[in-house]
């Protein structure tokens, strides 16, 4: 089993030296937790790839301590570095082309680096006192549920890996929201996430182009190598509903759990559960990964979850919700 470590001043101290070397750590941040290594380390990111099984054609998210720390290993533009301003340290993450340094393993062979400043106020404090930017994916076993506790970390990975850094829950709950700023004149979003698309659009004063949920591998290739349509899921079978009804919660069967938006009026047995008090979407995202995890743990034949609205972060825990239920 790996060692949660606290955020001391020593202890970051120790990490930094271990991710220098060569070493994977399990790190907070303020979407999910991540699994981290030094991004100009091709062995050490190798390792990430093994320890997650995660596909090679799948590239990683660097981590970097500012605006400033862009150009170290990307070509930024004006429109990236005045994002960066706005919305870093902060879930938001460019996708821009790569300078050299990067190693083709982090970016999958790619000419494009993805590239984000974490809000974790632990994390953030281990970022800069790194002199190398710091290649983190999920720390989950790949196309399982992502993280959002150091437990989590341990359960998933654990086995294979030294240290876990315990910053606690994640404030966000979902990834952060891609951005592919390559083309300045049209910025694509390739991933919903935790900074709602709305924001950036009230940025940037514009429309911007949105992903769309695409079933087919190779079309997926194209746009975001990892969005796959089969993610972020439980063992049990998870259906999506628009909505379910207080007479479908109460003909459940034993093995038949429901997960709401909200709780519901009313008393209903064990198997239904909720994301929120009062379906506030902030509370649902921050949740959802977690109780995803204590109702795949339960021993359920099925799931029944419950559709967000189509707007803001319900974006984002649609986009999961979809991906949890494919098959
Ligand atoms: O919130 C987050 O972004 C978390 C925390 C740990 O920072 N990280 C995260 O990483 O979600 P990961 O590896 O689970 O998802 C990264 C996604 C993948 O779908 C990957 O394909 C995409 O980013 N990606 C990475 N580099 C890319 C690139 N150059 N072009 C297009 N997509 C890219
Ligand atoms: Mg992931």
């Amino acid at each position: 089993m790996a060692n949660i470590l606290q955020p001391t001043e020593e202890n970051l101290r120790e990490l930094r030296k271990f991710l220098l070397f060569g070493g994977l750590v399990g790190v907070p941040t303020e979407t999910v937790y991540g699994l981290a290594a030094n991004a100009f380390d091709p062995e050490a990111c190798a390792k990430i790839f093994e320890v997650k099984q995660r596909p090679a054609n799948d590239p990683l998210i660097c981590h970097v301590s500012g605006a400033d720390a862009l150009e170290d290993i990307c070509h930024a533009n004006p429109l990236a570095l005045r994002l960066a301003k706005r919305f870093w340290p902060g879930p938001l993450t460019f996708v821009l082309p790569k300078k050299s340094k990067i190693p083709n393993i982090v970016t999958a062979g790619l000419d494009s680096v993805a590239v984000r400043c974490s809000a974790h106020p632990d994390f953030h404090r281990l970022v800069e006192q790194c002199d190398f930017p710091i290649a983190a994916p999920s720390a989950n076993p790949f196309a399982y549920i992502s993280p959002t506790t150091a437990q989590h970390v341990q359960a998933g990975l654990g086995s294979k890996i030294t240290f876990i850094l315990d910053g606690g829950s994640c404030s966000f709950g979902v990834e952060s929201t891609i951005l592919d700023l390559r083309d300045e004149t049209n910025p694509r979003i390739l991933r919903y996430g935790a900074l709602p698309a709305e924001d950036i659009e009230v940025e940037l004063g514009r429309s911007i182009e949105k992903p769309t949920f695409i079933t087919a591998d190779e079309s997926v290739q194209h746009l975001a190598p990892g969005a796959l349509p089969k993610h972020y899921s439980p063992r049990t079978p998870l259906e999506l509903r628009g909505g379910i009804s207080n007479a479908e919660l109460a003909s459940l069967k034993n093995d038949q759990a429901a997960l709401l938006l909200a709780r519901p009026e009313g008393s209903f047995p064990g198997n239904v559960h909720w994301l929120s008090e009062n379906g506030k979407l902030s509370e649902i995202a921050s949740n959802l990964y977690a109780k995803l995890r204590e109702i795949d743990e339960s021993g359920y034949a099925t799931i029944f979850a419950e559709e967000a609205p189509e707007l803001g972060l319900g974006l984002a825990i649609n986009d999961r919700l979809r991906r949890a239920s494919f098959r």
